[in-house]
C-alpha cells in the first residue's frame, strides 16, 4: 500500500530510559503513599473534591458524536503494541486519522505507513521531546504499558501542554496517581481519564448504574467473566503486579489482602461460575464514580487458574524478584501477541454487579459486552470521540463520572439487564 504518512522524528535515544526509571521510582513512592490503607487522594461524589463537578455533569450533557472522518487531533502512543495497533485499525475503519506514536521508530512507522497515517517517534524519558510530540494535539490515547512506567511522564506532558490524557491502564496505582493530580489537572484545564479500555469502562458503568438503582448502597461487588486470552503486554503488567497481592476497598480505603483471598459463586446469566477476588482497577475507580466505601472485584476462573492464583499468592515474595519477573515475561513473549481476530470475534465478556445497602436491600445487574480487546478498542474510540466533540470535563475523571452509567450502552454489542430489586 502506498504510504502517504508524514514522518516526524522527534526524539529517540537510549538515554531516555534514565528518565523512565526515575519516573517509575517516583511513581512507586507515590503508590506507597496512596495504596496501603491510606485515604484516597480525591474525595468521591458525596464528599467535596470531585463531587460538585461530577454532579454538574450528571445526567451527562447531550454529547455530539464525532462523525466518521471528523475525528482528528489525537495521538495514539504505543501504537505499535498489540492494543495500540488494534485501536489504530478500528480508528481508520471509522475514517479517523489519529497520529501514531511510540519510541520504536521502525515499528511505529511500519504501522503508520500501513494505514497512511502520520508517525511521531519520541521517548517518554525526554520531556522536551514529548512536548514536541504533542504539538497540535488535543488528546492523547496512551496505549504503552505497563503504565506504572509510562503514565506519569505522559500525564506531565499533557498537563504542561493542555492536552486531554486518556489511557487503557487497569493498574490501581496508576488510577490513584492520576486521582492525586485532580487539582493540578483542574488548574491546567485538562481531563485525566485513565482506564478507557475493558478495564474499567464496562465495570465502572455497571457500578454507577447500580448506585443509581440503590443510592444508599454501602457495599459493591463486581465480577468479570470471559477474559480468557490476554495480550503479551497485559500479561507482563500482571506479572509486574502479582507480588503485590490482593486489594479491596474497605471504609473508603484501599486495603491489602492476600491474592485471591475470597471465592464466590456468581451467576453471570448463564449458570453459576466460581470467581476469585482480584485487585482489578475498580477497587480504585468505582469509589470515585459511586462513593461506595466497600468494594471487592472478582474474576471468574476455571479450577486450574484458581490453583495458579493460590500458588502465586503463596509465592508472592518470590514473584517480586527481578530475575523471576524477567523469566516469566520471557515465557509470555514466546506466545502470541494477543488474541487473533477470530478469537476476538468469537469471544464475549460478562459482568455482574451487586450493591447492598444498610437496610439489606440489594440490587443486581449484568452486562454482556464484546470480547475484552474489541471492547477496549471500541470504548477507547467512543471516549476519544466525545473528547474531540468537546465533552472533556476537567480534572481526574472515571468513564462513568464523566459520561454517566449509560456510556457503555453507546458501544455496539453491549447489553445490560437488571434483576428486580430484592
Ligand atoms: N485496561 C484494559 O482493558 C487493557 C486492554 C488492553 C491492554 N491493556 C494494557 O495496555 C498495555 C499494552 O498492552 P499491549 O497488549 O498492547 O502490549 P504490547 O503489545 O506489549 O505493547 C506495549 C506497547 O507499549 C510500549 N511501551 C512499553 N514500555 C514503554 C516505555 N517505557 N516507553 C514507551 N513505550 C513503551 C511498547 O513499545 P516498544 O515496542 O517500543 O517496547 C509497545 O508499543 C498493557 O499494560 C496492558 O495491560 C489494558
Amino acid at each position: 500500500m502506498p504510504s502517504t504518512s508524514r514522518r516526524l522524528i522527534v526524539h529517540h535515544e537510549d538515554a531516555g530510559h534514565v528518565g523512565s526509571i526515575s519516573a517509575q521510582a517516583a511513581h512507586e513512592r507515590q503508590e506507597n503513599v496512596c495504596l496501603v490503607g491510606a485515604p484516597s487522594p480525591v474525595e468521591p461524589p458525596g464528599g467535596h473534591g470531585l463531587a460538585g463537578a461530577h454532579r454538574a455533569s450528571w445526567p451527562p450533557r447531550i454529547l455530539h458524536r464525532v462523525k466518521d472522518g471528523a475525528a482528528s487531533g489525537y495521538l495514539i502512543y504505543g501504537a505499535n503494541g498489540y492494543t495500540g495497533r488494534l485501536i489504530a485499525r478500528y480508528a481508520v475503519e471509522r475514517d479517523q486519522r489519529p497520529i501514531l506514536a511510540g519510541r520504536n521508530a521502525p515499528a511505529v512507522e511500519k504501522v503508520a505507513a500501513a494505514h497512511g497515517l502520520e508517525a511521531r517517534v519520541f521517548d517518554l524519558g525526554d520531556p522536551a521531546a514529548v512536548d514536541r510530540g504533542l504539538a497540535g494535539i488535543r488528546a492523547v490515547l496512551h496505549c504503552a504499558g505497563p503504565f506504572a512506567h509510562t503514565s506519569r511522564p505522559m500525564v506531565n506532558a499533557c498537563l504542561r501542554n493542555g492536552v486531554t490524557y486518556l489511557d487503557i491502564t487497569g493498574e490501581v496505582a496508576v488510577f490513584e496517581a492520576c486521582a492525586a493530580r485532580d487539582a493540578e489537572a483542574r488548574r491546567a484545564g485538562v481531563m485525566l481519564m485513565p482506564g478507557v479500555g475493558f478495564d474499567v469502562v464496562p465495570s465502572d458503568c455497571l457500578a454507577a448504574h447500580l448506585k443509581r438503582r440503590l443510592p444508599a448502597a454501602t457495599r459493591l461487588s463486581l465480577a468479570i467473566s470471559g477474559l480468557t486470552q490476554t495480550s503479551q503486554g497485559a500479561a507482563a503488567t500482571m506479572i509486574e503486579n502479582l507480588h503485590r497481592g490482593g486489594l479491596v476497598r474497605r471504609a473508603g480505603r484501599l486495603t491489602p489482602v492476600g491474592l485471591g483471598h475470597e471465592t464466590r459463586v456468581i451467576d453471570f446469566g448463564r449458570g453459576p461460575e466460581t470467581a476469585v477476588a482480584m485487585p482489578w482497577g475498580d477497587v480504585a475507580t468505582a469509589y470515585y464514580s459511586t462513593a461506595i466505601p466497600d468494594i471487592t472485584v472478582y474474576m471468574a476462573m476455571p479450577a486450574g487458574m484458581r490453583l495458579g492464583v493460590a500458588f502465586a499468592g503463596a509465592l508472592a515474595p518470590l514473584l517480586g524478584n527481578a530475575l523471576v519477573q524477567r523469566a516469566l515475561k520471557a515465557g509470555v513473549q514466546a506466545g502470541p501477541a494477543g488474541p487473533s481476530d477470530e478469537q476476538r470475534a468469537r469471544g464475549a465478556s460478562h459482568l455482574w454487579g451487586e450493591v447492598v445497602d444498610p437496610a439489606g436491600r440489594r440490587a443486581v445487574s449484568r452486562l454482556r459486552t464484546p470480547e475484552g480487546y474489541t471492547l477496549t478498542a471500541l470504548a477507547a474510540l467512543e471516549i476519544t470521540a466525545r473528547v474531540l466533540a468537546g465533552a472533556a470535563p476537567v480534572g481526574y475523571r472515571t468513564p462513568a463520572s464523566a459520561y454517566g452509567p449509560d456510556l457503555i450502552l453507546a458501544i455496539s454489542g453491549c447489553e445490560r439487564r437488571d434483576d428486580p430489586m430484592a
